[in-house]
């Protein structure tokens, strides 16, 4: 009967349309370019550890464009963004400025990626997978990526400035700044445990150096050297996050902080008397549950508000929307 016939192709219809829009609202997945870009993980890989082989602390700079992309309205390759006259993004942000850096390597990733497989993969998720790979690359752990982002058209000056924490944070600043993305108190002992890799400047730490008691007396020597009380003196010289092993990925940042070594002051406020001194405990002690809480918390923040589906675009240059 025709209305049968009607009703088969009506409810049809509506289970394609449910399944479009479960898919159009997808999540990521670890395989979202095995088929369109089998080379991809390769790709990334052979150009992450060139970089490193040239300079160490690019692990680091890669690392830490992950966390300033995802914590500015999400993982959506914002940061990446040049500042054009008509065009105000992220780079020249407080927390970026004379700071974030590895744009050139991430454009030679993306050139990489573009000649094997044009048009397909995201920039959001070449940050994802360089972090990765500079953690690996480094003596750290690997995990299998979630992928499937897509490129935000805009960037946010003013959500940079005011989303990553800076180093003159106390403890419930950063908890507040880490709750603010949803990521919990665990999520920020785990993942501040990247600065056991790279460098900060001067002005960075400048106050902790010459104005805290909970510093140990013979690293404030070393360092003041190489830092000068007076502002403008010396802004941008550098200091390893991690004195003992600046470019191994370890569990020395909690050794150092148990010690009073911590370099910035919010790294400190992680072990100053508080709630997450037994934490920093635990990972000063046990690597491997350090290892296995920042990759579950690395997946977590890769999380962070991805445009999916049909949102966004794929940027044929990481600098620039189409
Ligand atoms: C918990 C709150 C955090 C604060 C307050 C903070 C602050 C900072 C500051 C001030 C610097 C030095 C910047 C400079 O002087 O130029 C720095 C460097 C760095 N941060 Fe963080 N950070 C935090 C969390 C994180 C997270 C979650 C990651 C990654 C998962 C990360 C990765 C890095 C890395 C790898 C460097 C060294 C970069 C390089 O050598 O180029 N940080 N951070
Ligand atoms: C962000 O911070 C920088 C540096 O402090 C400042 O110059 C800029 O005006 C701020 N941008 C916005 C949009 O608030
Ligand atoms: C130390 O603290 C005082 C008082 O808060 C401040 O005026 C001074 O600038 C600080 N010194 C440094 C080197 O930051």
């Amino acid at each position: 009967m025709a209305s049968s016939k009607s009703m088969a192709v009506i409810s049809l219809t509506l289970v394609v349309l449910l399944l479009m829009s479960i898919h159009s609202d997808a999540q990521l997945s670890t395989g979202f370019y095995s088929k369109s870009c089998p080379k991809l993980h390769k790709t990334v890989m052979s150009t992450v550890r060139s970089a490193i082989a040239k300079e160490a602390r690019m692990g680091a700079s890669l690392l830490r464009l992950f966390f300033h992309d995802c914590f500015v309205n999400g993982c959506d390759g914002s940061i990446l963004l040049d500042d054009t006259s008509s065009f105000t993004g992220e780079k020249n942000a407080a927390p970026n400025r004379n700071s974030a850096r590895g744009f050139e390597v991430v454009d030679q990733i993306k050139s990489a990626v573009e000649k094997v497989c044009p048009g397909v993969v995201s920039c959001a998720d070449i940050l994802a997978i360089t972090a990765r790979d500079s953690v690996q690359t480094l003596g750290g752990p690997t995990w299998e990526v979630k992928l499937g982002r897509r490129d935000a058209r805009t960037a946010s000056q003013a959500a940079a400035n005011n989303s990553i924490p800076p180093p003159t944070s106390n403890l419930n600043n950063l908890i507040s700044f880490f709750s603010n993305v949803g990521l919990s108190t665990r999520d920020m002992v785990a993942l501040s445990g990247a600065h056991t890799i790279g460098q900060a400047r001067c002005t960075s730490f400048r106050a902790r150096l010459y104005n805290e008691t909970n510093l140990d007396s013979s690293l404030a020597q070393t360092r003041k050297k190489n830092c000068p009380r007076t502002t403008g003196n010396g802004d941008n010289n550098l200091a390893p996050l991690d004195a003992q092993t600046p470019t191994s990925f370890d569990n020395y940042y909690f050794k150092n902080l148990v010690r009073n070594r911590g370099l910035l002051h919010s790294d400190q406020q992680l072990f100053n008397g508080g709630s997450t001194d037994s934490l920093v405990r635990t990972y000063s002690g046990n690597p491997s549950t350090f290892t296995s809480d920042f990759v579950a918390s690395m997946i977590r923040m890769g999380d962070i508000k991805p445009l999916t589906g049909s949102k966004g675009e794929i940027r044929k240059n990481c600098r620039r929307i189409n």
